[in-house]
């Protein structure tokens, strides 16, 4: 059973992959509705609710946690590795990191959470793994209640793609990484908006294939499998959202941590 969390439903950008790719695996997935969003809460709130999501998948038979929310993987890694040692957690920065250097010379775009951003996370990765290249940041605080709003094409968002993007555009960044788990999303529109010269980076793929390296057998196909979607908080919207994004009906469960 592999365990995923999020502070809502971001972290399906990283299901959706995992299921795309190993349709008959075994997770269980928690978004934390109730306290959405994490990107502009401390690094104290963060970690609390972190150790709080984490329980909940552990409680649930996860023996690989993905920690599928860059607020947390950025704020809390220290923490969820300290407080429960017998479970390894892969967080989302590295992998992202990873493959916009594979792709870039000069200068890296990043956007995120305040917190994500304000952390310097990023940076410091980017830098470890090529210390020529330029990381330029920029936090995005709309998007993630656009996102889930479900507002993917609306004209709201499209102003604020402009208006958050235009300075990295200015700057002719190569590559854009989307840090938060929110923003594929929105991958069409900011896409679009960066032109063609921009390899926009969407850390998913790389996260589940770094996962299925770490334990293997996490990833065989069981007979039956159990996957589990649950919500801290669940309404009618947030399944209409779920099942439109992974094309399947999803009714989520309610969890209480
Ligand atoms: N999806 C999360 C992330 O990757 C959290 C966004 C939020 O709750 O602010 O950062």
């Amino acid at each position: 059973m592999i365990g995923l969390f999020d502070s809502g439903v971001g972290g399906l950008t990283v299901v959706k992959e995992l299921v795309r790719k190993y349709p008959g695996v075994d997770f269980v997935y928690l978004g934390d509705t109730a306290r959405y969003p994490y990107g502009n809460k401390s690094k104290e709130t963060v970690e609390r609710y972190a150790v709080e999501n984490a329980k909940f998948v552990i409680d649930r038979g996860a023996k690989l946690v993905i920690v599928a929310c860059n607020t947390a993987s950025s704020l809390a890694m220290d923490t969820l590795r300290a407080k429960y040692p017998d479970t390894p957690f892969l967080g989302v920065i590295k992998p992202a990191a990873e493959l916009a250097v594979a792709d870039s010379k000069k200068s890296v775009g990043v956007v995120g959470t305040r917190a994500t951003v304000g952390s310097g996370i990023y940076e410091e990765v980017v830098k470890e793994l090529n210390p020529k290249l330029k990381v330029l940041q920029k936090a995005c605080p709309l998007f993630v209640p656009l996102v889930e709003e479900g507002m993917f094409q609306d004209q709201v968002t499209k102003m604020m793609v402009r208006r958050y993007l235009m300075p990295l555009r200015q700057k002719n960044v190569e590559s854009l990484i989307l840090g938060c788990t929110h923003y594929p999303f929105l991958q069409p529109l900011i896409e679009r908006f960066m032109g063609k010269k921009v390899k926009v980076i969407n850390s998913a793929e790389a996260v589940v294939d770094k996962a299925q390296k770490m334990n293997p057998d996490l990833f065989k196909v069981s007979e039956a499998p159990k996957q589990v979607i649950a919500f801290t908080d669940t309404s009618d919207h947030l399944d209409k959202l779920a099942s439109k994004w992974l094309k399947k009906e999803i009714r989520a469960e309610k969890a209480v941590l």
